[in-house]
């Protein structure tokens, strides 16, 4: 079987950095309702990373399907094409040292242009689009560097307060080069202006990371006459650096 060498898999040593419970929303947070009856009821207990969180599985590109990264045709009849404005989502996976983190597995998955899941529990009357599936997978290049197309989703409503909306939003999961980089996240788009009604993004504290999800209009690499382009860059936990020895030589 063929293989993909993968330069993130070049073995690392020291632990990967801590998660900042600030930076992140709580698991408990009343103005989200499902919050309440999931979030854990006991203290968390800390415990040390081993092989089975600094390790994972590898993604090589030849396990993707041609339209995996298209979804706007990769569910349509032959021919025909998902209904909606069609996006390119492109950005690089880093890890907290900026470094770009090749082979990650970006899984996507998102509701149509009406703002309706192709889901069994879906309630919205919104209807189906039968060229739109809603799923999508790429994996990072050597430079850390996805891109996916799409058609922009819609907003729904959602039964959580008397009449919340969810802002339009691509859900992502990332694989990054071990358990402990996994990453579940949500891509807003840049000026909707449901996203400071959202009482899920309300669950976060810090502005700055509200802003980290939004998707920035990036015109230089939308196709004209095709889609307009979303730049996104993904931030997973690196390894702690040993600080540089700056003092000179001699000295
Ligand atoms: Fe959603």
């Amino acid at each position: 079987m063929k293989t993909t060498p993968l330069a993130n898999r070049a073995p690392e040593t020291g632990a990967f950095f801590t998660r900042d419970r600030n930076w992140h929303p709580p698991a408990f947070a009343p103005g989200y309702k499902s919050t309440v009856f999931r979030a854990p009821q006991k203290p968390l207990i800390a415990f040390p990373n081993t092989l089975s969180e600094t390790t994972g599985p590898a993604f090589g590109h030849d396990m993707l399907g041609p339209l995996d990264h298209d979804l706007i045709h990769n569910f349509a009849r032959a021919g025909e094409s998902a209904i909606g404005e069609r996006i390119i989502v492109h950005g690089k996976v880093l890890d907290e040292r900026g470094k770009p983190v090749p082979g990650v597995l970006v899984e996507v998955w998102q509701a149509n242009a009406g703002g309706r899941y192709r889901h069994k529990k879906e309630g919205y009357i919104a209807p189906l689009d039968p060229n739109f599936g809603g799923c999508g997978r790429v994996i990072t290049d050597a430079e850390g560097h996805y891109a996916f197309r799409s058609i922009r989703p819609g907003p729904y409503p959602w039964p959580n307060g008397p009449n919340d909306w969810r802002p339009a939003h691509i859900h992502l999961s990332i694989f990054g080069v071990g358990f402990v980089q996994r990453l579940i996240t949500q891509l807003y788009f840049e000026g909707d202006p449901l996203i400071p009604h959202c009482p899920i993004l309300n669950t976060i504290a810090d502005e700055k990371a509200v802003a980290q999800l939004v998707a920035h209009l990036d015109m230089q690499n939308s196709e004209p006459m095709d889609s307009l382009a979303y730049r996104f860059d993904i931030v997973v936990r690196g390894r702690r650096s040993t600080p540089f020895e700056n003092r000179m030589e001699g000295n």
